[in-house]
C-alpha cells in the first residue's frame, strides 16, 4: 500500500519524505488556501522535494477551461496529476487528457457508479471521499472494497486514493478494503505509528535498565 500526504505544507511533507514514507502528495483548492501561498510556487517545491505523483487541482469546471489548465499544470513537472472532480465536464476532460498522456485524478467520489465512470474515462487515479461517505450513514470501507473488486473484475487500469481520511480506523479499513493508496493529512500521520502501550513500555525497559545497570 502506497502513502501519500493530504497536505501542502512543505515542511509536513520534507519530515516524513526523510522518514522514506511518502510515495506522493495531494493537494485540492482548500488545502492550498490554508498554506497561503501561490498555488504555482508551492506546488513546484512540492514536486521537487517528493519523487512521487503530486495532485494540482484545476480550478475551473468548463471542459475547455479545464483540459487547458490541465494542460498547463502538467507542464510545472514531470510528477504532476492533475485533479479533476467528477462531473460530466470533468469525465471529458479526463477523457480528453488521458487521450494525450496527461495523468489525471478525479476527485470527489463517492459512489461505485461514479467511480465506474471515472475509470471508464481512463483517469489515472480515482479518490473516493471516505470520511464523508461514512459521515452520510454510509460506509466508505465497503465503497472502498467494491470499486477494488471492479477494478479487479475489468482489469481497469485506474488506482484507488482513498481520501477524507480522519483517524486511524480508516487508513486500516482502507488498507483491508483492498485501495492501492491512501492519502493522509500530516497531522494524523503520527497517531499512526504511536500507541499509549509502545509509549509505556519503552518507558518501563528504560527505567528496568537503569535499574539493572546500577545494580
Ligand atoms: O483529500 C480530501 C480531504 O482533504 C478532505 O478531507 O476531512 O475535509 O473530508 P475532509
Amino acid at each position: 500500500m502506497k502513502f501519500f500526504l493530504d497536505t501542502a505544507n512543505v515542511d509536513e511533507i520534507k519530515r516524513i519524505n526523510d522518514l522514506g514514507l511518502c510515495d506522493g502528495v495531494t493537494t485540492n483548492p482548500s488545502i492550498i488556501n490554508k498554506e497561503g501561498r501561490d498555488f504555482e510556487e508551492v506546488v513546484k517545491e512540492i514536486c521537487q522535494i517528493v519523487d512521487g505523483p503530486v495532485s494540482a487541482e484545476v480550478t475551473s469546471y468548463e471542459y475547455e477551461d479545464m483540459v487547458e489548465e490541465a494542460r498547463k499544470l502538467s507542464k510545472w513537472a514531470d510528477n504532476i496529476i492533475v485533479k479533476i472532480p467528477m462531473t460530466e465536464e470533468g469525465l471529458k476532460a479526463i477523457k480528453t487528457l488521458s487521450e494525450e498522456g496527461i495523468k489525471t485524478n478525479c476527485t470527489l467520489i463517492f459512489s461505485l457508479s461514479q467511480g465506474i465512470m471515472a475509470m471508464k474515462a481512463g483517469a489515472t487515479f480515482i479518490s473516493p471521499f471516505m470520511g464523508r461517505v461514512d459521515d452520510m450513514g454510509e460506509s466508505g470501507k465497503k465503497l472502498i472494497e467494491n470499486l477494488r473488486k471492479v477494478i479487479d473484475i475489468y482489469g481497469y487500469d485506474s488506482e484507488i486514493i482513498v481520501a477524507s481520511i480522519r483517524h486511524n480506523k480508516h487508513l486500516e479499513e482502507a488498507a483491508l478494503a483492498g485501495a492501492h493508496i491512501a492519502t493522509i493529512p500530516g497531522k494524523l500521520f503520527d497517531k499512526l505509528w504511536t500507541h499509549p502501550l509502545t509509549t509505556a513500555g519503552i518507558e518501563a525497559f528504560k527505567k528496568d535498565w537503569e535499574a539493572f545497570e546500577n545494580r
